[in-house]
């Protein structure tokens, strides 16, 4: 079932992604190289899945938010592998943006799929302006200053320092915890049942520190082919990671548990439209990619 699901979410946000990038320039060309590159899309998955918790939100509005997700998401990582962050020349099984068309090209398709993200919530004719408005809001709040980007700062101001267990969990939730729970809930917009907002809220911030663990996790099990990027990455930046403060013992059962505990959330509500979510928490913490 899950499988399934999230073959049919790739297609229909490849799609619409595409067609809102166009092919008319380099910047554009390198925007669909990275954005439709070999990818999970399990933020928009997330939203989609969270979405049918929602009665009050179109299909199409869905599409639209997991688009805008994701290709704010592909931004973070055409960022996060250049030079001046994580270095790495490996991404989505094959040469990250700024190997391929060269840092500025990056700089600027990453700061372009980033903008286009908010043009295509605006655009989206079946949601209201003011939940477009507020949608807006949730991502940009998710991403800014005091979410992602700040993770992304303590993240690379971390490199070679030895960090305590407090500072190493509160990276992962601001570099990546964010965006995760920020999907689950932007598909609740609109929703008035505010037990189910707290519910899915409190699941979105379990799950969204547990895929950041698995990923610290799998770059030590794993393998290059597998994950389509660098593995050796963060041993060459000396990067503090779950598993070197934690231990890896410690790393899968922490994953393992957010996970649990993630789905036990979901028992507060009463749709029985859960099911998805319930497979997507199981499968970021037990994943192998
Ligand atoms: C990788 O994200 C970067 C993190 C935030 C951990 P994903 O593992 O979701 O990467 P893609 O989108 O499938 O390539
Ligand atoms: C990436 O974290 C987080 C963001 C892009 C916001 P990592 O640097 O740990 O992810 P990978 O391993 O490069 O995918
Ligand atoms: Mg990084
Ligand atoms: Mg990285």
């Amino acid at each position: 079932m899950l499988q399934d699901f999230l073959s049919q979410t790739r297609d229909q946000v490849s799609r619409n992604i595409k067609k809102s990038i166009g092919q008319s320039n380099l910047i554009e060309d390198a925007m669909s190289y990275s954005a439709l590159g070999d990818s999970k899309m399990i933020r928009a998955a997330l939203i989609i899945a969270s979405g049918k918790i929602n009665k009050n939100i179109s299909k199409s509005s869905l599409i639209t938010l997991a688009s805008a997700v994701e290709l704010i998401h592909t931004y973070s990582l055409i960022h996060d592998d250049l030079p001046s962050m994580d270095d790495d020349d490996l991404r989505r099984g094959r040469e990250s943006n700024h190997i391929k068309f060269g840092e500025a090209n990056a700089i600027l398709a990453g700061d372009a799929l980033q903008t286009l993200a908010y043009e295509i919530i605006c655009d989206e004719k079946s949601l209201d302006a003011k939940y477009k408005v507020e949608a807006i809001k949730m991502i940009s709040k998710a991403c800014g200053k005091n979410g992602m980007v700040f993770g992304q700062y303590l993240d690379v101001n971390a490199e070679t320092k030895k960090i305590d267990e407090e500072m190493m969990e509160n990276i992962h939730k601001l570099k990546t915890g964010r965006l995760i729970e920020c999907s689950v809930m932007v598909a609740q917009i609109s929703n008035e049942d505010d037990l189910q907002k707290d519910s899915i809220k409190n699941f979105g911030k379990k799950i969204g520190l547990a895929f950041q663990i698995t990923d610290d996790i799998l770059e030590i099990t794993s393998n290059e082919e597998t994950l389509g990027k660098n593995i050796n990455s963060d041993v060459k930046n000396r990067k503090a990671t779950y598993v070197n403060v934690f231990g890896l013992d410690k790393a899968i059962k922490e994953s393992r548990e957010l996970s649990k505990a993630a789905i036990n959330d979901l028992k507060n509500i009463r749709s029985r439209e859960t099911d998805l979510l319930v497979e997507l928490a199981k499968y970021i913490s037990y994943r192998e990619k």
